[in-house]
């Protein structure tokens, strides 16, 4: 893995938006593989920025996003898909057809599951995976578990997690309690992998990512048998390492 240590959570955005440009001038038809939460958004900020100012092209890039709550509606305002839509997607020049995300709403999980899969297998697997990491360790919504999940699949999510979420539902609003998460497999298959992290908060378990076992209960863990990751983390998140 290769780290790179930045000042604070603006550094770390400005950097991995280079990377991400760079993809993008490289190869304009690449697929990208998206991440939601709080990591990236100032990652898209920058993106549309420079996009605005004419440097980045949209029209021919593919994504495929992580994940998508079970039951939430494109347009809940905590859905993923309103989420990349207000950060990113209705403020560049994407092509409407080439954007990807689990159907939350598809109460049919396996034929949704399945369908995410082959469509990921039929873009040709994702150039560029972003990951943002979860504080037990998960990416996309892969939660510690027994054993590592290959597949797009339905999930439970653990306490934790639904806990961490709490805060961006309304009081008296019930938290998606599931998920479809694309699996272990299509992002360990991604040809380059860039994995942001900000904040003490994650100091912990950045270190346990990076130097600890590989192991399902810190699914990140398994980023380290993948040839090609990027680490670009703050100082504060890199605190313990
Ligand atoms: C959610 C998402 C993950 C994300 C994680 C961390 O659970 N499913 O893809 O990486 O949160 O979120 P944050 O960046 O807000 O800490």
């Amino acid at each position: 893995m290769r780290i790179y240590e930045t000042r604070d959570y603006r550094d770390m955005s400005r950097k991995a938006a280079n990377v991400i440009s760079a993809q993008m001038i490289l190869k304009p038809d690449c697929v990208l593989g998206l991440a939601t939460g709080s990591t990236p958004i100032g990652v898209y900020e920058q993106l549309v920025d420079w996009y605005q100012k004419g440097d980045l092209d949209f029209s021919q890039v593919k994504t495929v996003n992580l994940d998508e709550y079970r039951g939430l509606a494109p347009d809940h305002e905590q859905s993923y898909h309103y989420f990349m839509d207000r950060h990113l997607f209705s403020r560049v020049n994407i092509n409407r057809s080439h954007i990807h995300i689990p159907d939350g709403m598809n109460e049919d999980w396996q034929e949704e599951c399945g369908r995410y899969e082959q469509m990921i297998e039929e873009l040709g697997g994702i150039d560029l995976q972003i990951l943002g990491l979860g504080h037990n360790g998960h990416i996309g919504f892969n939660e510690p578990d027994f054993q590592f999940a290959p597949l797009t699949r339905r999930v439970d999510l653990t306490e934790s997690t639904i806990e961490a979420n709490r805060r961006f539902f309304s009081e008296g609003e019930s938290v998606p309690r599931q998920a479809y998460t694309m699996g272990i497999k299509a992002i360990m298959s991604a040809r380059k992998i860039l994995l942001l992290v900000s904040g003490a908060d994650k100091a912990d378990i950045l270190k346990k990512v990076m130097e600890g076992p590989i192991t399902p209960q810190v699914p990140a863990s398994i980023l380290q048998l993948h040839p090609d990751v990027t680490v670009i983390a703050d100082r504060e998140a890199l605190g313990k390492l």
